[in-house]
This record gives C-alpha cells, sequence and structure tokens, in this order.
C-alpha cells in the first residue's frame, strides 16, 4: 500500500472509497504521481499539478475575456444609431448584384482580417438605401461581439452631440466624447458628407485626424465631386479616400422595395 492509500485509510466513512490506484508519470512537470479512482467513477492526481494549473490559467483567461466583453458593451452602447439598423448583420445582408455581393465579401472579410496592429479601413459609397450603413454596423456589431472597442456613429447626430456638449448640463463633455472616439479599436462614421457648419466641419476635421493609420469604416452617398466641393471637405476627403478601400454600392432603394410594384 502506498502513502497515499495508507492516508486515504484515515479518511471518515462518507468520503468516496478508492477503488483503483495508479503510479504513472507526467511528462509535462516530469513527477510521479498517483491517480486515484473513486467509487463514483471520479479521479484524482496526486503529485501532478497540471491539470489544476491549466484550469486556474483558463479561469483567468475566461475572466479578462469577460471583462474586455463587458469593456466592449458599454463602449458599443454609446453608439449614435437609429433602432431599425440596430437590427443589421451582415447575415441578414441579401445583396442582389454582384457589386453589393462584392461588398458584403468585403465586410465579411474585414472581419475576419481584423488585426489592431494592422490598420484598414473601408470607404462604403453609393446611391440610397443600399445598404452601406447595414454592412458598417453588421462589420461593427460581429467585432463588438469579439471583444473589440467599437463606435458607431452617424455623423449628424455625432456633430449635434458635441454641439450639445457645450451646454453646462450636459452629460458628456468634449473631450471625453473625442478621447472616447480616439481610443476604440473601430470607429464608424456613418453617412459622412452631409452638410455641416464651419464650426462643426472643424470638429469633424479634428475627429478624422486623430483617427487617421487606425482601423475606420466610412459611409457616404456623396459622389467624389460633392465631396469635394469646397476646400474644407476636400481636406478631408482627400485625408478618408488616401487611407481607405473603396467600395461602390450603387443599387435600387432597399427601402422603396415593394413600394413600386403596388402602384
Ligand atoms: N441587401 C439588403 N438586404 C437586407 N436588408 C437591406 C439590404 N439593403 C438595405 N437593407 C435594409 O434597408 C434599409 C436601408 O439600408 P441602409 O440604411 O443600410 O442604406 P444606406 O446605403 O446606408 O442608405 P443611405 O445612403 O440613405 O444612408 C435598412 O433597414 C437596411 O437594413
Ligand atoms: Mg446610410
Ligand atoms: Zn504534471
Amino acid at each position: 500500500m502506498n502513502p497515499f492509500e495508507q492516508s486515504m485509510k484515515r479518511v471518515p466513512n462518507n468520503v468516496p472509497k478508492i477503488i483503483k490506484s495508479e503510479d504513472l508519470h507526467c511528462d509535462k512537470c516530469d513527477r510521479n504521481y498517483t491517480l486515484a479512482t473513486f467509487e463514483d467513477g471520479s479521479t484524482t492526481k496526486v503529485g501532478c499539478d497540471c491539470e489544476m494549473i491549466a484550469l486556474a490559467k483558463k479561469q483567468k483567461e475566461n475572466h479578462f475575456k469577460r471583462i474586455q466583453r463587458n469593456k466592449a458593451n458599454k463602449i458599443f452602447s454609446k453608439s449614435l444609431v437609429n433602432q431599425r439598423t440596430q437590427l443589421a448583420r451582415l447575415d441578414n445582408y441579401l445583396p442582389e448584384t454582384d457589386n453589393l455581393k462584392k461588398a458584403l465579401n468585403a465586410a465579411y472579410r474585414y472581419v475576419e482580417i481584423f488585426d489592431k496592429e494592422k490598420p484598414f479601413s473601408l470607404y462604403l459609397h453609393g446611391t440610397y438605401g443600399t445598404g452601406k450603413t447595414h454592412l458598417a454596423y453588421g462589420i461593427a456589431h460581429e467585432l463588438k461581439e469579439k471583444g473589440y472597442t467599437v463606435l458607431f456613429m452617424n455623423v449628424a447626430q455625432l456633430m449635434s452631440l458635441i454641439r450639445s456638449s457645450y451646454d453646462k448640463k450636459s452629460d458628456y463633455n468634449e473631450l471625453e466624447i473625442k478621447s472616447l472616439i480616439n481610443d476604440v479599436d473601430l470607429m464608424v462614421f456613418d453617412d459622412i458628407g452631409v452638410s455641416e457648419s464651419n464650426h462643426s466641419l472643424e470638429n469633424l476635421f479634428e475627429i478624422i485626424e486623430m483617427r487617421l493609420g487606425k482601423h475606420n469604416i466610412y459611409t457616404t452617398n456623396l459622389t467624389a465631386a460633392e465631396m469635394s466641393r469646397d476646400k474644407k471637405w476636400q481636406r478631408i476627403f482627400s485625408r478618408i479616400i488616401g487611407e481607405s478601400h473603396r467600395f461602390d454600392m450603387n443599387g435600387d432603394d432597399y427601402r422603396m422595395k415593394g413600394i413600386q410594384n403596388d402602384s
């Protein structure tokens, strides 16, 4: 009888009895250990802690993942997005033409190869209602689920949030908003290009400038000519285009689906 079995003999009766005990060796920690099997089928190793160490490591990893996911959820919830768009996912986007299929594939690929160290931006351009916002939100949602920090901002709403932050009673201050945008792993600028006051434009320019060289997605339905309509826009636009992979998403307005046929 080995020392382990001797010590187990002193254990009170209500503890399950050992029905088998094997002397084995663990190659990982290079130690001899005893594998005891209890009458209820459970086992325990005495002399090797490798499994316990692996379990503790896994629990620690899960704990950090949970913290990261909570952080990602909290940040994502500050997004400025309408309710309908919140239902948009990559797998509920049904492309009807080749160029829209191409854009959907690019969206999946974007999620797949997302790497914090290798910044990569998308510029989704096209006519109304072709799903630019849908795809941008779909990507944002997937990456948030993976634990990345993501913000999705409708640009007009973002500008109005910044304007309202000057009000002393506001819950937000301008610097907090900007630093949040600065720090996220992915920033979505949805519907960029709608007319802005000069002051807003300065803010937008500052925000885009500080995001350069990071992961960004821009959606717009303005043409290149419209985007370059004045010097200030040209300045912003050239920076966006300079760092982005561009996808043209032209097509029928999905919002009008079914409506044309009813008349
Ligand atoms: N191919 C599609 N499959 C499923 N839903 C779609 C598709 N295209 C658009 N939609 C839906 O139609 C609505 C309009 O799409 P979305 O807002 O993404 O268009 P957009 O290209 O951003 O338009 P805009 O240029 O006006 O901003 C959304 O509710 C979106 O979920
Ligand atoms: Mg849109
Ligand atoms: Zn071991």
